[in-house]
Formats: structure tokens, C-alpha cells, sequence
């Protein structure tokens, strides 16, 4: 929990006495920059400084600063505190920061100065500090960014893997000390508040936000609550502490239809159920923010839900900190453009405590004026939403340290920081597949690497990637995953590269086809229809598939993919998520350097049409949750080449045959592909496959339909392979819980 005093913390911070001013050198600043500002505030900031007023006094405890505070500030220094906008929005008039008094500034996704430096982001940072401080009370501002999977905003930044991956992960202790490396390169560009973490449960692959889930289970977002205590320190005010942000509460990932910003249909239990455990988690470590949720529960916006914010989450769950709108929340309650003053009204008296406007700073501060003298706000709430933000201020060390501290500047994009993220990068693939042990690859062997993901820090990196929505190319520095496989092999000269898959042969002795989704970012990456591969990834993996060579699949996306037509075609399949900056992760899981740990943070949709799925909803999922291969003790990685028995003789006239075949086995669970080839003279139109099997359990199917009954396996066709030409074949494969058969089962088919 965040302690209620702050002084004998923030004095004995020797890492930012080169951040700290004295009075006297502030007071030299000012005098040189308040002018066109506010004349008589400098003044009055200057007695007010040289007084040496309570809240400017750190032996004091945080409460009585505030107290103190509170007391000197006329209505518009309150109301200033509440409004928060974008660093473009004051471009034109900067110092409509003191003027306004302005309390909280942010860069929305992308939202960076020119060049994109850490350097200079410290400068703007310090440039808008200064401002603040010319202030008569010289109340220091407090910048806020969204560094959701690193400080992504910033050129030459580590970018880690986004939330999807470090859910895989299952390494809490990890994801705190991604989060303290976070807070070190925010640090080092000034900012003091961190967006983050997203503690969205999503619940359907269809969201464009997936990426941005720890997990669709709410034990897994909860567990990853460790980011919360990595950005901020054990207490706020440390070395390198960042103010976090538990986002978007609530409900955000359990809308209908995954629909970003959409309407969650649950009842109370249900939310209470899923969507609060990691809210409550993150309350409990001390978070210092909330963010109110787009979406709206049951019909009602959460921006404007009393109950949610104010009962639930202030007195229920007993969270002391402050709550902010999202980008234009507010705007969004009475579902037409911009806002009024009732929407204002209704979002304050919700409790929301400050408003991220983010642009029409001086319409909103208008509007909860008119607001508290029309007595629709009372000043009771005013004061309320002010002294949980200025006692994040205080515990903060704003008051002290106001400028940023330079000493973390030279951490952004550190060696250091990026063997954390290639550690991250390691810990979070999932191995599904792993055809007769194909990996690891051998560091001699010939390698063919292919796809639009291979070569593409950008594709890896995702969306919320230095822009909002991310994009395609060198955005960024980083390793690409084709430049970590040349420099695990034993010589660089064995890999060829071939964004689309041309010149493959047979040469080769495995091709690793690098593909996915192209970077998203919120609503721009909801799917409502297909799920599959884009036409893109399927030329490259129709090339790879005609020259014979293993394919080896590396997915880099934001969520599960519908590739279960596909799969039959790969030997092996990693699931890469979205692993940031540093791409030899990846390849460390190839080449065997580290054997795969990551278990699905999610459940593996069969097809698109299968969302939601989730663990425990009884549905079949093509992988379950927590699903994840390794290179497996008892089973070396060079696996016994898979045996095949006779096939089953076909009755006279009728149709097919079933072919079972071992393809992995490792303690405690094996993987099976089953083949069916229609033997007879004319078209079969759906098939029926049957086994015994004692001693395991199916636990995923794909390519079939499956019914268990003891030891007794029936697999009937999906819909879509139902029909086989004469002489044709298609499979279907499982894997089980349970011991792997031996001898091998021999299954009958009947067509149907
Ligand atoms: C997003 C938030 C983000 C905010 C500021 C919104 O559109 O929903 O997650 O923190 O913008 O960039
Ligand atoms: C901003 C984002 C914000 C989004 C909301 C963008 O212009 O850069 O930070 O989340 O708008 O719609």
C-alpha cells in the first residue's frame, strides 16, 4: 500500500539530486521565463517560495501538504488540476499551461517532440515543468504516456513483448522487473505516469486489444499486477518510480463480440467474477491510478457509472488514488461529438478525478465551472478529486524533484535492458507443435527463412510501437528475428532470406516461415469476420509447401490465428505473439539455446466461428489454455522418426482408410495425426473414424469432431474436410493427456 508520508523517502533520494532544484535557482529561472506568463504570479510564487509555506515543506507528513495546499488554491487551480490534455493541444500556446493551470499533460500514441530523443523528450518535459512551477503556488504538473510494452512512444527504446506474451510467460517476477526497466527509461525522459498495465481480461480474439491482455483467465492479469509494483517501487517516490495505471476498469475485454469500446453483457456476478479480480490486485499492491473503461456494462458507459467507480472501486475495494477518463471518454457519454456540461457533471460525479479532455482544454474547464456554480458538482467533490491527485504529487517527490532526472537517460534502450527483453522474448514462445522433434533446428543445418515478419521490427513489435497504431519497416531499433537466426546458426552464410519464399528448394533443410498480422492498435484491430492468415502469408507458405522442405511456422500476432487449415502443413508451429525489439528471443527457441517454457495465456480458437472460447467454457479448442511443448527430458529433441502401422484393409467397395501416426511424445502427454484416404472408386462425403485407447485422454483435436467415451475414440470430420476426392486424403491430429499407445492403435473408417 502507498504510505501516507513520503518525506524521509523523497530527501534521502541521493539519484535525483541532479533533478532537484534549490529555491534560489528556480527563482533565478523564473524570473527569466514568467514574464509573458503570468507577471504577478512569479511574484506572488517567489514570497510564497521564500516563505517556505507548509506544503512546501518535506519533514511534513503528505496529508498536512495537502491539507495545506488545498487551503491557498482559488476554484480555477482546483478545476486546473482535474485537466489533463495532449502535449499538441498546448503546441500553439504553451503557456496556457500556467495560465489555465493546467495540472496534467500527456502524450497520446505517437504524440512525441522533434527529433524523437530521449534527450529531447526530457527537455519537453522540463520545458513544461518549468511552466508549471511559474505558477503563484508553483504546483508541478504530472506528464502522463502510455508505455504499454516498454516506453514505446520513444526512438530506440526497448520494446518488450506486449501483454499477450508475458501472460505466456507465466513469470511474475519477470514482468516486475520489465516494469522497473520501464520506469527507468520513462524516468529518463521525465515522465512520471505510466498508462499501464492494461489489466484486461479478453475474452474474445476478435478485440483489437487482445495483444494488450495478460490472459483471458483473471488469475493470470492479477498474478502480472507485478508491473504495477516494478513501475511504481515497493512505495512511490524511489529511484525510478512511475506512477502506474490500472486500465481501462472495467470490463473492457468482456464486451460482445470482443467489440473495442463496445457493451459488456454480464450480470454483476459475472463481472465481479472475471473482470475485477485484477482490479482489486492491483489496489491491494498500491496502484496509484485507475483509468475508467470506453466500454459500458449492461447498457450504461462506465465513464458515467457511479457505482463502478465511486462504491465498487473507491469504497468497496478502498482505492485511495486518483481515477482518469480515457482519450475523450467523457465526450462519448451522451454519444454524440464532443462534450457538454452535463457529460462533465455526469463523469465527475462518477467519480472520475481527472479528465484526459484531451485537446479543448478551455471548453472544459468552462464547463465544470459553470458545473460547480450551477451546484451540479459540488465543491465537496472538487476537493476530493484534488487531494487524491496532489497526494500522488507529493508521495511522487513532484514537489522536490520536478525536473527530470538525466542520471536514467542513457538506460533508454540499454544492453542491460534489452537482455531483459530478449529473456522476456525466450520465456513467452509456445511451442504447439513439434512434428517428429524438427526442434530445435540444427545450427548447422541449411536454413530458408521466409515471410513478411521475418525481416520487420515493426510487424514484431505491433501496434503502440513510437505510433498509436504501430506500422510495417524499421521503425525502430532492434533485432529482427531473421537477424537473430543468422547469428545463432554456426555460419551466417547457411540462412537465406526471402521475404516472399522465392528461390526455395530442396536444397534446404528446413524452411522457417515468419508471418501473422501487420501492427494494429485498438478498434483498428477488431476482427468481425475471417481470422485466418491474410493472402500475403498463404503465397509464401503455398511456395514452402511445394518444394517439399519441413516448414517450420513462427506466428508473430496479437492473438490466436484461425490456422487449422494450415497446420497439417507445418512440422512445427511457435507462437511468437508480439515480441518487441528484440528478435534473437526468438531464435534462442529455435536453435535450442533455450527450451520452450511459454504455456497459452489464452485458448486456441478451431475456427473463428468457435469465439468466444475460453478455459472452462466446455467448448473444444484447437489448443487449450495452458497449452505449451517443450523439447521434453524423456523425449530427446531427436525424436524416434514417427512409426507408421499397416493401414486397415478397406471392406470391399466402400470407402476409406485410417492411418495413426506418433508424432511427439514427452512426459505425461504425446501428439497423434491420424490420415484418412479414401481407398474406394467414387467421392466420399464425410468420414467416421474409430480407436480405443486406454490409458489417455484427448485433450485438443483439430480437424475433426471428437466424442470420448472411456477408452473408446470417435472422430467424425470438421466441415470442412467431409468431402475427399477418390485417392485423396486429409488428417486430422490430437494431442493427449495420458501415456503415449504402444503398439500403435489401428482405427477403422467407415465413410458416411
Ligand atoms: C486508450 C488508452 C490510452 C489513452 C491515451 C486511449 O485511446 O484507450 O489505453 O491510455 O488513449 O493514449
Ligand atoms: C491518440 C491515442 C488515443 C486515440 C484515441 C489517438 O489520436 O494518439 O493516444 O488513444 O487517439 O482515439
Amino acid at each position: 500500500m502507498p504510505s501516507t508520508s513520503s518525506t524521509s523517502r523523497t530527501r534521502s533520494r541521493p539519484h535525483h539530486s541532479r533533478a532537484a532544484l534549490a529555491f534560489g535557482a528556480v527563482l533565478a529561472m523564473l524570473s527569466l521565463t514568467t514574464a509573458a506568463v503570468h507577471a504577478s504570479g512569479a511574484q506572488a510564487r517567489g514570497s510564497a517560495q521564500a516563505a517556505g509555506l507548509p506544503y512546501q515543506d518535506p519533514s511534513l507528513p503528505v496529508a498536512q501538504r495537502v491539507d495545506d495546499l488545498l487551503g491557498r488554491m482559488s476554484l480555477d487551480e482546483k478545476i486546473g488540476q482535474m485537466t489533463q490534455v495532449d502535449r499538441t493541444a498546448l503546441a500553439a500556446a504553451p503557456n496556457d499551461l500556467a495560465a489555465y493551470r493546467i495540472g496534467s499533460v500527456l502524450s497520446g500514441g505517437g504524440s512525441a517532440p522533434s527529433p524523437n530523443s530521449a534527450g529531447s523528450w526530457a527537455d519537453m518535459y522540463d520545458g513544461f515543468q518549468r511552466t508549471a512551477l511559474s505558477t503563484p503556488l508553483g504546483i508541478p504538473m504530472i506528464y502522463g504516456i502510455d508505455a504499454v510494452h516498454g516506453d514505446n512512444n520513444v526512438y530506440g527504446a526497448t520494446i518488450f513483448p506486449h501483454n499477450i506474451g508475458l501472460g505466456a510467460t507465466r513469470d511474475a517476477g519477470l514482468v516486475q522487473q520489465i516494469g522497473h526497466a520501464t520506469a527507468e527509461e520513462v524516468s529518463g525522459t521525465g515522465i512520471d505516469w505510466d498508462f499501464a498495465p492494461c489489466l484486461c481480461v479478453a475474452r474474445n480474439d476478435r478485440w483489437g486489444r487482445t495483444y494488450e491482455s495478460f490472459g483471458e483467465t483473471p488469475d493470470l492479469p492479477s498474478q502480472m499486477t507485478s508491473e504495477i509494483t516494478g513501475l511504481q517501487g515497493e512505495t512511490l517516490g524511489g529511484p525510478a518510480s512511475v506512477l502506474a495505471t490500472a486500465k481501462h476498469y472495467i470490463g473492457d475485454g468482456g464486451t460482445d463480440g470482443g467489440v473495442n469500446e463496445g457493451n459488456a453483457t454480464l450480470t454483476e456476478a459475472e463481472l465481479r467474477a472475471i473482470h475485477l479480480p485484477p482490479f482489486k490486485a492491483a489496489v491491494d499492491r498500491g496502484v496509484g491510478s485507475v483509468m475508467v473503461s470506453y466500454s459500458s456494462w449492461n447498457g450504461v458507459k462506465d465513464h458515467a457509472n457511479h457505482y463502478l467507480i465511486t462504491d465498487l472501486l473507491k469504497g468497496e475495494l478502498g482505492f485511495s488514488g486518483f481515477v482518469v477518463s480515457d482519450w475523450a471518454g467523457v465526450d462519448k457519454i451522451d454519444g454524440a461529438q464532443g462534450f457538454t456540461a452535463a457529460e462533465v457533471a455526469t463523469a465527475v460525479n462518477a467519480g472520475i478525478d481527472m479528465v484526459m479532455v484531451p485537446t479543448d482544454y478551455k471548453a472544459f474547464v468552462s464547463d465544470l465551472r459553470s458545473d460547480v456554480s450551477s451546484g451540479a458538482v459540488s465543491t465537496a467533490r472538487i476537493d476530493d478529486a484534488n487531494r487524491r491527485i496532489l497526494t500522488k504529487k507529493f508521495e511522487l517527490g513532484l514537489f522536490e524533484h520536478p525536473l527530470t532526472d538525466r542520471s536514467y537517460t542513457s538506460t533508454v534502450g540499454s544492453a542491460d535492458h534489452r537482455a531483459l527483453a530478449r529473456k522476456a522474448v525466450r520465456e513467452s514462445q509456445v511451442l504447439l507443435k513439434n512434428d517428429g522433434g524438427v526442434l530445435p533446428l540444427a545450427k548447422s543445418a541449411k536454413v530458408f527463412v521466409a515471410g513478411k515478419s521475418a525481416d520487420d521490427i515493426g510487424n514484431q513489435s505491433g501496434g503502440w510501437t513510437i505510433s498509436w497504431q504501430g506500422a510495417s519497416g524499421a521503425t525502430t531499433q532492434g533485432t529482427t528475428i531473421l537477424q537473430g537466426i543468422r547469428s545463432a546458426v554456426n555460419n551466417s552464410s547457411q540462412v537465406t532470406y526471402s521475404k516472399t519464399g522465392d528461390g526455395i528448394s530442396s536444397a534446404y533443410d528446413v524452411a522457417v516461415a515468419v508471418i501473422g498480422e501487420t501492427p494494429y492498435a485498438e478498434g483498428q484491430g477488431d476482427r468481425t469476420g475471417s481470422m485466418g492468415l491474410d493472402q500475403t502469408d498463404l503465397a509464401v507458405l503455398a511456395k514452402l509447401k511445394a518444394s517439399g522442405v519441413p516448414v517450420v511456422t513462427v506466428l508473430v500476432s496479437g492473438r490466436p490465428l484461425d490456422i487449422a487449415a494450415q497446420l497439417p502443413d507445418w512440422k512445427a508451429l511457435v507462437a511468437a505473439w508480439l515480441p518487441g525489439t528484440e528478435g534473437n528471443g526468438v531464435s534462442d527457441v529455435l536453435f535450442g539455446d533455450y527450451a520452450p517454457t511459454g504455456k497459452l495465456p489464452v485458448s486456441w480458437m478451431q475456427s473463428a466461428s468457435q469465439e468466444p472460447v475460453n478455459d472452462g467454457d466446455g467448448k473444444t479448442p484447437l489448443f487449450p489454455y495452458g497449452y505449451g511443448l517443450t523439447y521434453g527430458t524423456t523425449t530427446p529433441p531427436t525424436t524416434p522418426p514417427p512409426t507408421t502401422p499397416p493401414p486397415t484393409t478397406p471392406p470391399a467397395g466402400s470407402g476409406c482408410t485410417a492411418t495413426f501416426t506418433l508424432t511427439n511424445s514427452w512426459s505425461g502427454g504425446f501428439q497423434a495425426d491420424v490420415s484418412v484416404t479414401n481407398k474406394g472408386a467414387s467421392a466420399l462425403g464425410g468420414w467416421k473414424v474409430a480407436w480405443t485407447q486406454s490409458g489417455a485422454t484427448i485433450s485438443s483435436l483439430w480437424n475433426g469432431t471428437l466424442a470420448q467415451n472411456g477408452s473408446a475414440v470417435t472422430v467424425t470430420n470438421a466441415p470442412y474436410n467431409g468431402a475427399v476426392a477418390p485417392g485423396a486424403s486429409v488428417s486430422f491430429g490430437f494431442t493427449a493427456n495420458g501415456s503415449a499407445p504402444s503398439p500403435l492403435p489401428v482405427p477403422t473408417c467407415t465413410a458416411s
